[in-house]
């Protein structure tokens, strides 16, 4: 790194000067190149990437996001887009020359309107998820995005990689979420599309092109999002159910018993509550006896009362007599549903304390999700000694967290050399049972030769050439997703 800060790598006087021109628009507070301030940007949430920057940009408006992409664009700088820096991909880290542009959007935080009567509400990119949710909340409706970095992720970047989340059962992905969007694109012109309209039927839907494409055609600065009314009741269990295929079973009878109101689905192997115990002091067991499988669910109702609570019950009660379910616990207060989620989130944690493991982020359709995880765990467990696989997540999506223990005792670098084969193996059951590599994360840098492998040709071409139509400098967020 540069005396100053930056990669000090620009390759010309054009950039230098571009680099320049950008701190003159944004003024004191708008950019920073202090190695301190720099530092947590540059690298990405799980540690996988480092990077380098010739300039942090931190602009407070649309009209000053553009200056700065317009100025890149004249001097050829690459831009990186960052939210809250929460990519499980590397979407949001740049490389390691110092000669990109790292553009922080997160001075663009404000909420600047909400319409309870239409049910949106228009955000700018900066917002932190929990902050949308909250601002909805106080209006009486839901912004059902939920995920685990919901407190520092933000709502552009949530845009940018199509994020999943606890509620895509109910209300879909991110993409579901939207009606419209603002975007600087790599020219640095601004395309307002801030439509509030439920139906639009004019040509291409071009704000599903920004959707997902991970900061790759144009950086998102505002968005209109979809709000639900506000869910008055919300019953939830933990289950533990007599085998994987029972969760199937179970799914079924929990979408019909709540009318369709089943809001989160999640599974939960074991071995991760076993975990969760272990090693996250406030994680307190919720159930009894030690079960191979559990799952948490949610149902959302709309009127105050009993209604959720008293079909959750009785569902259970049949399932229970059938033996789909084998035990289970309904959280009597919020107290306990707050516990109940906790130990969603904290078997996520609870993992790093075993060493090295190599994720996976998988769907398959839902009705294959047992076939995928006894295959996945029987090849892998005859391919490597005391390997431990450690599945949970968004079943009701088909969403699978197929995460990867290393052995007890093995060496953790050794375990990790191994990550392409093991990859192999579980992306290709996956690929076997017609189901995507990147279910919810995107494919920023850890997935993009993986990337090549799965999709069709015919699909990586037309994926390149909206990028090269879109991007034709291949300026925006390079070697993310595709290679340019
Ligand atoms: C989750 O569902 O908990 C996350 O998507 C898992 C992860 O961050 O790897
Ligand atoms: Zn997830």
């Amino acid at each position: 790194m540069a005396p100053d800060g930056s990669g000090g790598l620009l390759g010309n006087d054009a950039q230098r000067q571009a680099i320049e021109e950008i701190k003159a628009v944004l003024g004191p507070k708008g950019w920073s190149q202090e190695p301190d301030t720099l530092a947590p940007l540059l690298v990405d949430t799980r540690g996988y990437y480092h990077g380098a920057c010739a300039l942090l940009a931190r602009p407070d408006s649309t009209e000053e996001t553009a200056a700065v992409v317009r100025l890149c664009n004249r001097a050829g700088l690459p831009v990186v887009p960052q939210g809250g820096n929460t990519s499980r991909v590397g979407s949001a880290t740049p490389d390691e020359s110092g000669a990109q542009v790292l553009l922080s959007m997160a001075r663009m935080n404000r909420v600047r309107g909400i319409d309870p009567a239409n049910y949106t509400m228009t955000v700018e990119a900066g917002c932190v998820l929990k902050d949308v949710q909250d601002r909805a909340a106080a209006q009486d409706r839901l912004f059902p995005l939920s995920l685990g970095a919901e407190g520092s992720c933000m709502i552009g970047g949530n845009i940018a990689s199509n994020a999943g989340g606890i509620n895509v059962l109910r209300y879909g992905n991110t993409r579901d979420l939207v009606l419209g969007l603002e975007v600087v694109l790599p020219t640095g012109e601004i395309w307002n599309g801030l439509r509030q309209l439920r139906k639009d039927n004019t040509g291409y839907d071009l704000k599903q092109l920004y959707i997902g494409s991970e900061g790759t055609l144009g950086v998102i600065t505002a968005a209109v999002l979809k709000l639900f009314p506000l869910p008055k009741e919300r019953a939830t269990a933990l289950c533990a159910i007599r085998d994987l295929d029972a969760c199937i079973e179970l799914l079924a009878r929990a979408r019909e018993a709540s009318g369709d109101a089943l809001s989160s689905f999640e599974l939960l192997a074991g071995i991760t509550l076993d975990f969760a115990y272990k090693h996250i002091d406030t994680a307190k067991p919720a159930l009894d006896s030690d079960y191979d499988w559990t799952v948490l669910m949610e149902f959302s109702g709309l009127e105050p009362g009993h209604a959720m609570q008293n079909a959750l019950e009785s569902m259970l009660e049949g399932a229970f007599e059938d033996g789909v379910v084998v035990d289970a616990v309904i959280a009597q207060s919020e107290q306990q549903r707050a516990d109940l989620w906790f130990l969603r989130e904290a078997i996520v944690e609870a993992q790093a304390y075993e060493g090295a493991s190599i994720k996976h982020d998988v769907s398959v359709p839902v009705s294959k999700v047992p076939e995928f995880i006894r295959r996945s765990n029987e090849a892998l467990t005859n391919h490597m000694r005391g390997i431990r696989p450690y599945p949970f997540g968004h079943v009701g999506d088909g969403n699978i967290h197929y995460n990867i223990t290393q052995p007890v005792g093995a060496e953790p670098a050794d375990f990790m050399a191994r990550a392409e084969e093991i990859h192999d193996i579980v992306h290709g059951i996956t690929h076997d049972l017609n189901g995507s590599i990147s279910a919810e994360h995107g494919i920023g840098q850890l997935k993009r030769d993986e990337l090549k492998r799965y999709k069709s040709d015919l699909e990586l071409d037309l994926m390149r050439a909206l990028k090269s139509t879109l991007d034709p400098k291949g300026l925006m967020n390079p070697g993310k997703v595709l290679d340019t």
